[in-house]
């Protein structure tokens, strides 16, 4: 696990929450191998680390990030772009992250941009997000899950809208069509984005782990498998400390204090 980072940040906030900042400003955190592979180190790392709760991917004001590296893949052959597997090399570490991670996003959320951030569990806007899958313009189509994930996100047809036109929707447009979760003024993001990390690491970890994981089955299988899958988890759930004290802690009116067991 690489400790020095280059071209991410990396932070914890009262000692429960993973804050990884992207920093390439001057290509709007356009995202290349390196830029990757630090963060699929990083999520590794805190999703280890015991005292983490939730973890934050967030970029800069003026960009989360504005795709892949343009001039990175510009030359490439059809046997580079296979071969080489540019940004989705490692693209599904995110997916093993077993701790909640939430996308904060200013700014450009574009391409494999915006497919990172619909990676993340979910997602807080800032009030001058823009999302978009623009590929279409540079002759190719979103590589990263766009074509997936924003279907499932937003429906069809916007999806369809978003991938053939390239245009950019702005936060408002996107929490309408439920691509994300909340939308705040840009002075007011890590404030919120840290709220919601903050709560979610005083939950149980277990119950948050199997809360993201049941949600997760909604998008894979079908709605019985899903419904029974919830349930069983659900009734293991009581084999938890947690669970004990959750509950004894609302029947005696005091504040819950998990211990994650
Ligand atoms: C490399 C990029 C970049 C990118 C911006 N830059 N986006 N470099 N790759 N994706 C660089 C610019 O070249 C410029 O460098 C600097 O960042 C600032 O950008 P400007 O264009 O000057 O800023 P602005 O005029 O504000 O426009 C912002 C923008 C525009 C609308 C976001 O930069 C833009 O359209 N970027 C490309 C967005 C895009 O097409 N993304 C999809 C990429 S393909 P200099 O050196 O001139 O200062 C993709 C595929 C994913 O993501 C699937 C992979 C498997």
């Amino acid at each position: 696990i690489t400790l020095a980072y280059e071209v991410i940040e990396v932070r914890t906030e009262a000692d429960k929450v993973g804050v990884i900042t992207l920093n390439r400003p001057k290509q709007l955190n356009a995202l290349n191998s390196q830029l990757m592979d630090e963060l699929g180190d990083a999520l590794k790392a805190f999703d280890a680390d015991e005292k983490i709760g939730c973890i934050i991917i967030t970029g800069s004001e003026k960009a989360f990030a504005a795709g892949a590296d343009i001039t990175a893949m510009a030359k490439f052959s059809f046997a580079d772009a296979y071969k080489g597997d540019f940004i989705t090399r490692n693209w599904e570490t995110i997916r093993t992250i077993r701790k909640p991670v939430i996308a904060a996003v200013s700014g450009f959320a574009l391409g494999g941009g915006c497919e990172l951030a619909m990676m993340c569990d979910f997602i807080i806007a800032a009030d001058n997000a823009k999302f978009g899958q623009p590929e279409i313009k540079l002759g190719v189509i979103p590589g990263a899950g766009g074509t997936q994930r924003l279907p499932r996100a937003v429906g069809k047809a916007k999806a369809m809208d978003l991938a053939l036109t390239g245009r950019m929707m702005d936060a408002q447009e996107a929490e309408r069509s439920g691509l994300v979760s909340r939308v705040v003024p840009l002075d007011k993001l890590m404030e919120e984005t840290l709220g919601a990390a903050l709560q979610i690491s005083d939950f149980s970890q277990i119950a948050v782990m199997a809360a993201k994981e049941s949600v997760n089955r909604a998008f894979e299988g079908t709605l019985a498998d899903g419904v029974m899958f919830e349930r069983r988890l659900f009734h293991s759930l009581f084999a938890t400390s947690d669970q004990k004290e959750g509950m004894d802690a609302f029947v005696n009116k005091r504040k819950a204090v998990f211990t994650h067991q």
